[in-house]
């Protein structure tokens, strides 16, 4: 049954992550009631309005239909360019006739209707006053994301959905999709059609990284993404105003296609998709034609059926033991005139030498190739490649002051793999490390750049490696809630960031999280 409710609930503006700037005006409230509608300009997405629609259905059980014009008692949505904020930004005005949310451009807007979705407290019902206000609000960078490893343990389709709605949610623009790699190859592609029926499978899964013990069972069967999925889940996003970056990640982690295709590999084989966690010495042999143009083929159809302009090609951890001895691999260095430079080693400078390679093909795609910070000892990196700064922050300053762009996931705060209290005895195994709510909050990911190289640093992402994850339930545990901390990291400028005022807001969250059933970690909330 409804509860009666006898006062109209009442929305406020304290929401995650925080606009720039929220002013009330006065001491009126706009109600949103029964007889409201939200009003579409011609610029906006059709979805859009109904995006909005379904959030208020959910949240106060009031339909409001969506119509081209009405004068008084309405949503107003618009897109109008506003030379006073960035791409990304917003504007809302609440008055006597109404909200009004403006985006610069449709994905803008998206954020404002979600900022007004979250001002409504989650699990009222009926009417809800929106005290007078103007919001002004725009994201400190424009690249903001979270990551999601498939490989190691398999996520399928509905869930990768919630977790995008949850990406949503925060204001994030892209979600990178780390679909390959050692322990199963995850996505369909249909010139290599083992890559989906076997490579997708291993033997049986390790305890944790105890490697005398396994489950003695086979796992992923079935468990990867046909190019129709894809598609679905592409189209899923973009309607959400996110765009998916898909990473095949190589020359490393590879052994999980080597395992079908071994004459892709130094030695030919056998292989055997990994059972264990880790770095293998097993890589793709880039001396062989063949091998290059399989890496080719696999590339074209991702970029085929992703339509965002990045593609994330790896290149971390690639062990050169045995480049350093294979036949083709020495002549390829031979062959190129690749020599160390200012990569590592000649071996390192050959790796370069292929995601330059991979670059190129990819760019006559008309895509922008990511890879990990790798990048910078291969001596690979600017060549209009972005780099992702992963084993620090080192590589995202080193990058920057070359004047390439780069993305900031330093694992220190933003692997979500890792613990995330102090006393690790009270939660489930996990990778490592510490990375608790508060240490993400109070990352700056532009401290260590020199001011003129600040525009290199494109934004920000967190990485969910899923060894140690092996379900949906725990994937949400590792997430939330440092996922609103992260969004406050990309979004907000650091002068207003305070961390017991995001507490507080993270307590109203928590309603909406246990309104739309995501689970979540309680640490934070213990001791409220
Ligand atoms: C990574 O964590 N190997 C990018
Ligand atoms: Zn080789």
């Amino acid at each position: 049954m409804t509860p009666v409710q006898d006062q109209p609930a009442q929305a406020d503006y304290m929401v995650i992550p925080k606009p720039e700037s929220v002013v009330l005006s006065g001491t009126g409230a706009f109600m949103l009631d029964g007889r409201t509608k939200i009003v579409r300009d011609s610029a906006v997405p059709e979805k859009d309005a109904e995006f909005l629609a379904e959030y208020i259905r959910q949240s106060t059980g009031i339909a409001c239909p969506v119509v081209s014009r009405v004068r008084r008692n309405a949503i107003y949505l618009t897109v109008l360019d506003d030379p006073g904020l960035n791409a990304d930004g917003y504007r809302i005005g609440v008055d006597k006739d109404g909200i009004h949310i403006c985006g610069n451009t449709p994905d803008g807007l998206f954020h404002g209707i979600q900022t007004v979705r979250k001002s409504i407290p989650a699990g009222s019902s009926g009417a809800v006053a929106f005290p007078y206000a103007t919001i002004a609000d725009e994201p400190r960078f424009p690249y903001r994301a979270m990551h999601l490893d498939v490989s190691r343990h398999f996520f399928g389709k509905d869930f990768v959905k919630r977790y995008i709605d949850l990406l949503a949610l925060h204001n994030m623009n892209y979600f990178h999709w780390h679909l390959t790699d050692d322990q199963g190859w995850r996505i369909e592609i249909k010139k290599y059609p083992l890559l989906a029926e076997k490579s997708s499978i291993r033997e049986y899964t390790v305890i944790r990284r105890e490697y005398d013990k396994n489950d003695g069972t086979p796992y992923g069967e079935g468990c990867y993404f046909t190019q129709d999925d894809i598609r679905e889940i592409v189209r899923y996003a973009l309607d959400r105003h996110i765009q998916i970056i898909p990473e095949i990640d190589m020359p490393g982690h590879m052994l999980a296609a080597l395992a079908s295709y071994p004459e892709f590999g130094c030695t030919g084989g056998p292989y055997k998709v990994w059972t264990r966690w880790g770095v293998s010495d097993q890589v793709l042999c880039v001396g062989k034609d063949r091998t290059v143009q399989f890496a080719k083929d696999v590339l074209s159809e991702v970029a085929s059926l992703f339509p965002c302009r990045y593609i994330h090609i790896g290149g971390d951890e690639c062990p050169k033991t045995e480049w350093e001895k294979c036949p083709d691999c020495q002549e390829r260095i031979k062959a190129e005139g690749i020599v160390k430079g200012d990569a590592k080693s000649v071996e390192d400078a050959l790796q370069g030498w292929f995601m330059k390679e991979m670059a190129v093909f990819l760019k006559g795609l008309g895509k922008t190739v990511i890879g990990w910070d790798e990048l910078l000892e291969s001596g690979a990196a600017g060549n209009d490649m972005v780099v992702m700064s992963w084993r620090g922050v080192e590589g995202g300053i080193a990058a920057a002051k070359q004047h390439t762009d780069a993305i900031m996931v330093p694992h220190s705060y933003l692997y979500f793999d890792y613990y995330q209290t102090e006393d690790r005895s009270q939660e489930p195994f996990a990778a490592g490390g510490k990375v608790t709510v508060e240490k993400v909050y109070n990352y700056d990911p532009l401290e260590g750049i020199p001011a003129g190289s600040r525009r290199y640093i494109l934004g920000v992402q967190a990485n969910l490696w899923t060894e140690f994850i092996p379900d949906e339930h725990h994937a949400q545990h590792m997430v939330i809630p440092r996922i609103d901390a992260l969004s406050e990291v990309q979004w907000c400028p650091l002068e207003t960031r305070d961390y017991p005022d995001f507490l507080q807001r993270l307590g109203r969250q928590k309603n909406l999280y246990d309104q739309l059933g995501y689970e979540y970690a309680p640490y934070v909330f213990e001791g409220e």
